[in-house]
């Protein structure tokens, strides 16, 4: 099964694709955490990333298409993989396309999680992660069991830099401005399905469970 998540900053892309790769035990493939990981190992590629990703704009196209072509191809996705934040923009989903296209494959779902924009900064600005295992949490909707501190593996937690204020008003703007028309691209495909993403963790969980199992 080859899905992608789509949403805004802060639908809980990352929060539902811990338990959907879980589940189905599929490959997770962020390129937000392909990029924090280069950032914090100090490669190449996180250096140029960076600079955008503090602003809060979109690395560009050709860095990116690049990394997820290169990942797409390894062994583990073989079997299918779930792609968070990727594509962003109509130039990544046709590469998208051309990509599946070499690989024999197709993507079997697209997942838009829905969320109103207004309730996304407080999701943002209250996000901790574990600076250890990548757990995600928030400070009221799903803390950990002490504050700071990982429930799984007892390791740090800490706030993504674009998660302050400032920078979370341009993600949003970017969002708008090119990831949002992509809805229009794979509604022809036929395989787009939305989700409310403003109930429970455990009930949008639920409910692309549901939708997962619809069609397959
Ligand atoms: P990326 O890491 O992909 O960030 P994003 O898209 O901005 O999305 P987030 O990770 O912020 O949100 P999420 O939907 O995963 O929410 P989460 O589950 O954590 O990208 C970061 C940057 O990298 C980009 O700005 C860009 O610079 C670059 N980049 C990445 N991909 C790129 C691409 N394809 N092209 C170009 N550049 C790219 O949840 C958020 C919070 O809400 C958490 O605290 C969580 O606990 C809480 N929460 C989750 N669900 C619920 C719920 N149902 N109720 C209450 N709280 C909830
Ligand atoms: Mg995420
Ligand atoms: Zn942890």
């Amino acid at each position: 099964m080859n899905i992608l998540f789509m949403g805004p900053p802060g639908a809980g892309k990352g929060t539902q694709a811990e338990r959907i790769v879980n589940k189905y035990n599929l490959p997770h493939i962020s390129t937000g955490d392909m990029f924090r990981a280069a950032i914090a190992n100090q490669t190449e590629l996180g250096m140029t990333a960076k600079k955008f990703m503090d602003e809060g704009h979109l690395v560009p196209d050709d860095v990116t298409i690049g990394i997820v072509r290169e990942r797409l191809s390894e062994a583990d996705c073989q079997h299918g993989f779930l792609l968070d934040g990727f594509p962003r923009t109509v130039e990544q989903a046709k590469a998208l396309d051309e990509i599946m296209i070499n690989l024999s494959k197709k993507i079997d779902y697209v997942i838009n999680i829905e969320v109103d924009l207004s309730v996304l900064e407080t999701r943002l600005t209250g996000r901790r992660i574990c600076k250890t295992c990548g757990a995600t949490y928030h400070v009221m909707f799903n803390p950990p069991e002490q504050a700071d501190v990982c429930t799984k593996c007892q390791g740090e937690l800490y706030q993504r830099k674009d998660d302050h204020a400032e920078t979370v008003a341009s993600r949003l703007a970017v969002y708008t401005n090119q990831t949002k028309p992509l809805l229009a691209y794979y509604e022809v495909t036929g395989n787009l399905v939305h989700i409310n993403g403003l109930g429970e963790i455990d009930d949008v969980f639920a409910a692309i469970q549901k939708a997962l199992g619809s069609n397959s």
